[in-house]
């Protein structure tokens, strides 16, 4: 019988453990959103205490779709460098991250979202005492799209990476051969 300290396969990836830690946020972001180096450190540090698989804290798609400040925000292209940094820290420690992406939908205030918050229906949601917007058809697809891009501006800047790692070993291969 399987135990917890043995090796696990999910949908592709390989776990060196069956110990996964469960979505959790940590409030070491900027206030827009932004990982810290503190973040970093946090999720290096669960891989070296031996965690196979680490499920972000809630990581919102869009700027309206904040919370709280201090959570991770995927919105910007440019933060993929930072998300980048991020998984490699815990990839070098020997574990996995996976990414819990989140729209907070009427689960906010103004002064956190930047507008009126916005979702599904025109309901208001206890803890939250603004009454949200209900969502246009475009700005549901909008908040679609936004879910896909969070993912994929990481997976450009990795690309950009290796691309840029392979340019210096040929560079290097060059000088030497
Ligand atoms: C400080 C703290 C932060 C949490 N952050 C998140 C979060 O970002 N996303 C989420 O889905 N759940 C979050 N949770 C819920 C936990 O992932 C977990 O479901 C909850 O603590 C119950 O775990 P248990 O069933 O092992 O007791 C958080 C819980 C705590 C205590």
């Amino acid at each position: 019988m399987a135990n917890l300290f043995d090796q696990t396969t999910i949908n592709g990836m390989t776990l060196h453990n069956r110990l996964v830690r469960s979505a959790t946020w940590e409030g070491m972001c900027d206030q827009d959103g932004r990982p810290t180096e503190k973040l970093i450190n946090w999720y290096r540090d669960l891989a070296q205490g031996g965690i196979g698989l680490i499920i972000s804290g809630y990581t919102f798609v869009s700027p309206e779709g904040k919370q709280m400040p201090g959570k991770m925000g995927i919105h910007r292209d440019d933060y993929a460098g930072d998300y980048i940094n991020l998984t490699s820290a815990v990839h070098d420690a020997g574990g996995k991250i996976a990414v819990q992406l989140v729209h907070a939908g009427g689960q906010t205030d103004a002064k956190t979202a930047g507008q009126q918050p916005l979702a599904p229906s025109a309901v208001q949601v206890d803890q939250f005492p603004e009454m949200p917007a209900e969502l246009t058809k475009n700005q549901i697809n909008d908040i679609v799209t936004a879910f896909g891009e969070g993912g994929i501006y990481c997976v450009i800047e990795k690309k950009e990476r290796e691309k840029a790692a392979k340019g210096k070993d040929a560079d290097k291969d060059n000088r030497t051969g």
